[in-house]
């Protein structure tokens, strides 16, 4: 891989390498065994949005790597004044060593990627959110060993993370059922992929979605707040908040996963958190391991 700009670009391979290398550069950090791949490496953090998360693990990955982390808000850059996409890429490629970039167009990113002589990493965009999935995969492998039979439900938007965890499931072989509201659903392309790969199950009945399943995920509907209030919002997406008594539809141990940031009450209810929050906060957590699996990865 050049660059890492969605999970449709990654092969099973690219991913199960990923993952493969997550878990070990996780057990070195663990048991203090040094891992500075990246010695003297630079990554710039260009953010176009805001985060917590994703900021922050890129930024101690890099450190834990032997490298360094620069924080690049566009709007303390010359491309918020005008500065071509273009100049802006070939610029911090002669300084640079990896750019991640969070910003709201994959269509940008795109762009950017294609004058980068360095790699680019995806740290969200509207359409993929490659980081987050590798990290929840990481997450779901460490609590049920193997992806051999299990079943997703991911109850919720069919968002950025939506597309990305059909296209992993699809690649990977894993059984994933969607529940959407009508309107809501994850991108044609993406459906088809995992229509093609008999890997997804779509529906708009969360209860169907979520009977029996393995590993119940769900996420954020505050991408919708530009356009729906907290009002339109619980109309568009009634019946999907994960309560304990949508949850007992699911394998009664059920790993749940959750992206965070949470709106409790909305996606998913402060009680069914608060049981399930070592579990999510493990996902967390591995974002950061993941992350610095695909820095390793790329980086030269
Ligand atoms: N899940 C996630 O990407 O979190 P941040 O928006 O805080 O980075």
């Amino acid at each position: 891989m050049k660059h890492f700009l969605s999970i449709k670009d990654c092969t099973r391979a690219d991913i199960l390498d990923l993952l493969n290398t997550a878990d070990q550069l996780k057990y070195e950090h663990k048991n203090n065994i040094p891992h500075k791949l990246l010695e003297g490496k630079t990554l710039g953090m260009i953010f176009d949005e805001v985060s917590t998360r994703t900021r922050v693990s890129f930024e101690v990955g890099m450190y834990q790597l032997g490298g360094n982390a620069m924080f690049l808000p566009t709007e303390a850059l010359q491309i918020n004044k005008g500065e071509p996409v273009a100049d802006t890429a070939r610029v911090l490629s002669r300084f640079l060593d990896a750019v991640m970039i969070r910003t709201p167009s994959q269509a940008a990113l795109e762009e950017y990627a294609s004058h980068s002589d360095i790699p680019v990493i995806n740290g969200l965009t509207d359409e993929w959110h490659p980081c987050q999935v590798i990290g929840d995969l990481m997450t779901i492998r460490e609590y049920k060993i193997s992806f051999r039979g299990l079943k997703i439900a991911y109850i919720g938007s069919g968002n950025n993370v939506a597309n990305s965890l059909i296209s992993a499931c699809a690649k990977l072989g894993i059984q994933i059922s969607m529940a959407c509201p009508e309107g809501f659903f994850p991108a044609d392309d993406v459906i088809k992929l995992g229509l093609d790969s008999n890997t997804l199950t779509l529906t708009s009945d969360p209860k169907a979605a979520i009977d029996g399943a393995d590993v119940v995920y769900t996420g954020i509907w505050h991408t919708l707040s530009e356009k729906y209030d907290a009002a339109a919002r619980a109309k568009i997406f009634e019946g999907y908040t994960l309560n304990s008594e949508l949850l007992s539809l699911a394998s009664p141990d059920a790993l749940v996963l959750h992206c965070l940031p949470a709106t409790r009450g909305e996606e998913i209810s402060a009680d069914v958190l608060e049981a399930h929050s070592k579990m999510i906060f493990d996902q967390t957590e591995n974002r950061l391991h993941a992350q610095k699996a695909i820095l390793a990865s790329l980086v030269k």
